[in-house]
């Protein structure tokens, strides 16, 4: 009865220029470990729910690396948006096409866009999350206990406790706050990182996207009627474009009542923005994160440095800087909050 949804439909621009429009982060194989981020999330979640259970939530853009990928998926499992609408309209359209394949449904969504780092317990707190949604109908999230003020997480403050093991009812969810309510939060220690996994029985989710999308989704749900998979696709082609543009965060998990979270540590990063990066990864002489390349650093410090494999980088006197090379675009930026600045050259220069 366990089904995942990979959202792997992102365009990853806070990670420019190496994460690019055309191939996001989340095609790429960032450190060089021989596997994309997608390849490793999709290997770790076969080792948790049945194979054929697992459909990637894509766009039709990136549909094609999709397939290259993971050779051999099956095409009814790539769920592929024909238009950007963020993600909450991605976890509409997997609900109306689990219900269908499964009415006893318990599904994980997970990012692509993480890494784990103890995947022995990560799998042990995906299934016993499984079991919470199996009985309780209920929005279930993980949450990490924060080590820094990081403000380009979701922040979730626990509530009371639920009747299962490190499982609290949540009080309030905020969404990237700045940074001196990112360390007030941690600080308070009632706030732990949102980590965007997120899970629930099919029914319950169904249920809450009626009301979160009248009418587009009363208009794509048949209610477990059967259609055929070239009827689906119709479907979509035509009522996706209706959804609104909404996270799962601002659109399901802030406005319902019913969530949890289950206090999770199973050594957890978001690899979303340079400065992440640099802060979940373990750092070299005088706190430098070099990715993938050899780089000659002196009187550098607390700089991150991603070129091209077979590039030689010199660096002297340098810190506190992002240094990132990807074909024909070289970027130098000061690390502090770099997201903003990164996308305001994006469109400036008008190389996505
Ligand atoms: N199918 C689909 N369609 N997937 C999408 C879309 C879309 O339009 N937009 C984003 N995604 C995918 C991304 O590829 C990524 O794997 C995942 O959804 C999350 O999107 P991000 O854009 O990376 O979100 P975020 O990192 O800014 O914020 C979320 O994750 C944080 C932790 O990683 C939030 O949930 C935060 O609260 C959370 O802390
Ligand atoms: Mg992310």
């Amino acid at each position: 009865n366990d089904f995942c949804l990979i959202l792997a439909g992102g365009k990853g621009r806070r990670l420019w220029p190496c994460s690019r429009e055309k191939c996001p982060k989340q095609f790429l194989d960032f450190f060089s470990t021989g596997k994309t981020l997608l390849q490793q999330t999709y290997e770790r979640m076969t080792g948790i729910v049945p194979e054929e259970n697992i459909y990637i939530s894509t766009n039709h853009e990136y549909e094609h690396l999709v397939e290259e990928q993971l050779p051999g998926i099956s095409r009814e499992r790539i769920l592929s948006e024909p238009i950007f609408r963020n993600t909450a309209p991605s976890v509409a359209w997997a609900t109306y096409r689990i219900v269908h394949v499964n009415p006893d449904a318990r599904i994980v969504v997970v990012p692509s866009d993480q890494a784990v780092f103890n995947e022995d317990k990560f799998r042990e707190n995906v299934l016993a999350g499984l079991d919470f949604v199996g009985s309780n109908d209920s929005l279930l999230t993980m949450g990490i206990k924060p080590t820094r003020p990081e403000p380009g997480y979701g922040y979730i403050q626990m509530g009371e406790k639920a009747k299962a093991e490190n499982v609290y009812k949540v009080k309030t969810f905020t969404e990237k706050p700045d940074r001196e309510f990112a360390r007030m939060f941690m600080d308070s220690g009632e706030f732990y990182w949102n980590t965007g996994l997120f899970l629930a029985n099919v029914q319950y989710l169904r249920e809450c996207m009626k009301k979160i999308f009248p009418p587009v989704f009363r208009k794509i749900d048949t209610g477990g009627h059967p259609v055929t998979f070239e009827e689906e696709l119709d479907f979509i082609e035509e009522n996706f474009p209706a959804f609104p543009n909404l996270s799962i965060d601002y659109g399901i998990l802030e406005k319902n009542d019913n969530v949890y979270v289950m206090r999770c540590d199973f050594g957890w990063a978001d690899l979303g923005t340079w400065h992440s990066i640099y802060e979940s990864m373990s750092k070299g002489d005088d706190d430098n994160v070099v990715i993938g390349s050899k780089v000659v650093l002196a009187e550098s410090s607390n700089n991150i440095v991603k070129l091209p494999k077979d590039h030689l980088g010199v660096i002297h006197g340098l810190d506190g800087y992002i240094v990132a090379e990807k074909g024909n675009v070289l970027l130098i930026c000061k690390k502090g909050d770099s997201s903003a600045l990164i996308r305001k050259y994006i469109n400036e220069v008008q190389i996505k």
